[in-house]
């Protein structure tokens, strides 16, 4: 039988979504590429804000004019909105067949092949931690995977225990699981031996990997999340780790100087600001301050200069007066990231944030969006052209998407380089090259 899986939302669920494409090809199931050629429609959803969750409901009530032509289709909807709407899914969506929380996602296989024998309605959705240690398989297909080959996740912690109050992921995610570092290693080393040359480890909170679900950061000199790398950075055959996305508390003095130190750990780091103001990061119950995360920005700046920052910014959270938003704008200035990803506030039912006086209008948050965009795209142009005459080491990633003689590739600090190929040069290499133009958001190498 032949599966489509469709994914909204974060890296997480593409894992996910990875994994559940791994068990069912194991099955001897088949992944396609549309949905008009699928027996099975999964989609892989996401609830961190309303218009995920519109997209998600508006596709699948799309659907039901497929199965009307195709009664023997099964639909399931997985993941975040599946756990946080549960039977309420089968209401507004009657032609859906299946709900599989956050918890089930390694009982897929079994509830969709019980599908298949029998036809009725399903909804699991307890949470159980076998989904931290069952989900481990890969989708490995060489060349028409969808899922690379050269560059993969690995989830470490599941769930969050921090309860920022705007974010549904610990209501819908469930409590802070961690694995093991020999079990993450085992994997890294699989994936490794099958041709993996970068792993992105993945956790709500990655930095509060193997700390048993305190919710305060650790005290200076421990790091189980350092140990961790440092145990990945010994791999033979693995060039790069990246992580996604750490919490700034949780950078100790022994996590920054493990970063420093371990040669394959790179210098782009993804860290989630939200706010720059002390005052709402208050109300947004976040364990930090402006000051203190400035202090983290320069603590790496001062070990790794070449290190480039991304990060998340949220506007429009509730009672954020003009004055919030101009602490937000300078903080963004001050620190320099080369991408961010500013969200307008989004309610979410049962957070504390949703029931808050003083919602801003919708308005606002695109005005404080646009200002924002604007403030990244002029320290992107600046920053960008600091790479003219340097060479560059890059992972070559593919054929760019306009020119099919050019190649792409990343550098460590995540910035995209366009360069022209040799007969040799395939994905997944690591390439040398020397930057002769840097414009807009790409720059244009030479290989050296
Ligand atoms: N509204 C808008 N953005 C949100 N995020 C989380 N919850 C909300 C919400 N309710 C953003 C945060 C987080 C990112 C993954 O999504 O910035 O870091
Ligand atoms: Fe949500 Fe905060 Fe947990 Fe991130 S740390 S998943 S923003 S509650």
């Amino acid at each position: 039988m032949k599966v489509f899986i469709k994914t909204y939302g974060c890296q997480m669920n593409i894992r996910d979504s990875e994994a559940i494409a791994g068990m069912l090809k194991n099955a001897n199931y088949e992944i396609v590429d549309h949905e008009s050629k699928a027996d099975i429609l999964l989609f892989n959803t996401c609830s961190v804000r309303e218009a995920a969750e519109n997209k998600a409901i508006g596709k699948v009530g799309f659907m039901r004019k497929l199965k009307k032509d195709k009664p023997h289709l099964i639909i399931g909807i997985l993941g975040c909105m599946a756990q946080s709407k549960g039977d309420e899914l089968f209401e507004r969506l009657p032609h859906l067949d299946f709900v599989l929380g956050t918890g089930q996602l390694h009982k897929l296989l079994d509830t969709v092949n019980s599908l298949v024998e029998e036809r009725k309605q399903m909804l699991l959705t307890a949470e159980c931690n076998d989904v931290l240690t069952q989900m481990g398989v890969h989708y490995n297909d060489g060349d028409t995977s969808n899922f690379s080959n050269y560059s993969s996740f690995i989830a470490i912690t599941r769930g969050c225990n921090r309860f920022c109050s705007y974010c549904i992921v610990p209501y819908v995610r469930g409590r802070e699981i961690s694995r093991t570092i020999e079990d993450v290693v085992a994997e890294a080393r699989e994936l490794v031996a099958s041709g993996t040359k970068e792993i992105t480890l993945l956790g709500q909170n990655v930095a509060a990997f193997g700390l048993g679900g305190n919710v305060n950061p650790p005290e200076e000199g421990i790091s189980p999340f350092a140990d961790l790398l440092v145990e990945l950075n010994k791999i033979e055959g693995l060039e790069r780790i990246r992580f996604t996305s750490p919490y700034v508390s949780y950078f100790n003095d022994k996590l920054i100087q493990t970063m420093a130190d371990c040669k394959k750990i790179c210098h782009n780091i993804h860290l989630p600001m939200q706010s720059g103001s002390n005052r709402i990061l208050k109300l947004m119950n976040r364990q930090y301050t402006r000051e203190m995360y400035l202090e983290k920005v320069a603590k790496m700046r001062a070990l790794m200069p070449d290190i480039t920052f991304s990060t998340d910014i949220i506007v429009g959270f509730p009672g954020e007066t003009e004055e919030d938003f101009m602490m937000t704008k300078t903080l963004m200035e001050e620190v320099g990231y080369d991408n961010a990803y500013i969200f307008k506030y989004s309610p979410r039912k049962g957070t504390k944030a949703a029931a808050m006086d003083d919602q801003i209008s919708q308005e606002i948050k695109e005005e404080r969006n646009q200002i924002l965009l604007q403030v990244l795209r002029k320290q992107v142009e600046s920053d960008i052209k600091k790479l003219l005459g340097t060479t560059q080491e890059l992972l070559v990633e593919g054929v760019t998407k306009t020119n099919k003689d050019r190649f792409f590739g990343k550098t460590d600090t995540s910035w995209v380089v366009n360069f022209v190929p040799n007969a040799e040069t395939k994905v997944g290499d690591i390439v040398k090259v020397k930057i002769t133009q840097a414009n807009a958001v790409t720059a244009v190498g030479e290989l050296v």
